[in-house]
């Protein structure tokens, strides 16, 4: 299969757009207990479009980022990004490279690592947290962001909606992604020697407390769900029927007054020795 076949969501504009406004939407829940002030050069694996770079690297302005990622459309897109942004001149060097096999040194360059979204997407994440903890030098942070499909909810009970999302992550584990691995972080660096290992749940929990929050995260959710359906279709997951009651049902939950919207993803903090 081409690398572009590889990836649910794909490599439209929409989506690159959807990776940026899904990093400012989260910002804030994200990035709550990171602090990687004190690293000096950072490797962003799987980087995609320079969403979390550009935040990166407003954050922590004295950092130097490395981002990779393997597909050439990404680091492009993220290589146009990134020039437009005043602070991120000369602070960053984007390559085009496969995280299960980095072109870097061991032990050399980083000192931190930074991973969002991405393990979810590949074969074999073990050897990519492996690869991580070869390329970084002793004592260095990692930091891990990663889904667990399985904690999504939205009231008023849409089956169409639920029926759509099981055949999303159905689609996404036949490619060889995991849709749950946010669940085996702390499994996975254990077995591999990282310390110091810290698991978060990260709730957002969404209703009447929130309510322009929880209308932007619905439609936000939408076109999650809209990214992966040509594939979906393709490969004959769902069919337009379900497709259509499944956006008349996220319809209704984005009308309705006392909507509810739940999802919680994992973050994994650990330091190599
Ligand atoms: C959902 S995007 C996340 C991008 C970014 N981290 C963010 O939060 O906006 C996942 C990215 O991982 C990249 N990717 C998937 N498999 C990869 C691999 N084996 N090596 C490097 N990058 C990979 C994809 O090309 C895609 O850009």
């Amino acid at each position: 299969m081409a690398d572009k076949e590889k990836y649910l969501h794909g490599f439209t504009s929409t989506e690159q757009e959807r990776l940026r406004k899904q990093a400012r939407f989260l910002e804030t829940q994200i990035y709550s207990r990171i602090d990687l002030s004190s690293v000096n050069n950072l490797l962003e694996v799987g980087c995609g479009v320079g969403a979390q770079s550009e935040i990166l690297l407003r954050r922590f302005p004295e950092l130097h980022l490395t981002g990779i990622d393997f597909s050439e459309e990404q680091i492009g897109q993220a290589t146009a990004y990134l020039s437009t942004i005043p602070y991120a001149t000369d602070r960053y060097h984007l390559q085009q490279a496969d995280a299960t096999d980095m072109p870097f040194d061991s032990h050399r360059q980083f000192d931190g690592a930074f991973l969002c979204w991405v393990l979810e997407h590949i074969q074999n994440p073990q050897r990519v947290l492996s690869e991580v903890r070869r390329v970084l030098k002793p004592g260095s942070v990692v930091i891990l962001t990663e889904v667990l499909n399985s904690t999504f909810f939205v009231d008023p009970y849409s089956p169409n909606v639920w029926k759509y999302w099981m055949k999303y992550n159905d689609l996404q584990y036949d490619m060889k992604g995991d849709p749950f691995v946010g669940a085996k972080l702390g499994n996975m660096l254990q077995s591999l020697g990282f310390t110091r290992i810290e698991i978060e749940p990260k709730v957002i929990h969404l209703d009447n407390r929130e309510p322009a929050k929880r209308t932007e995260m619905i439609g936000f959710w939408t076109e999650l769900l809209l990214s992966g359906l040509p594939k979906m279709l393709e490969a004959g997951y769902v069919d337009e029927e379900l497709a259509e009651n499944m956006k008349k049902e996220m319809h209704l939950v984005a009308k309705d007054p006392n909507a509810v919207f739940y999802y919680s993803f994992i973050q994994a903090k650990a330091f190599t020795s």
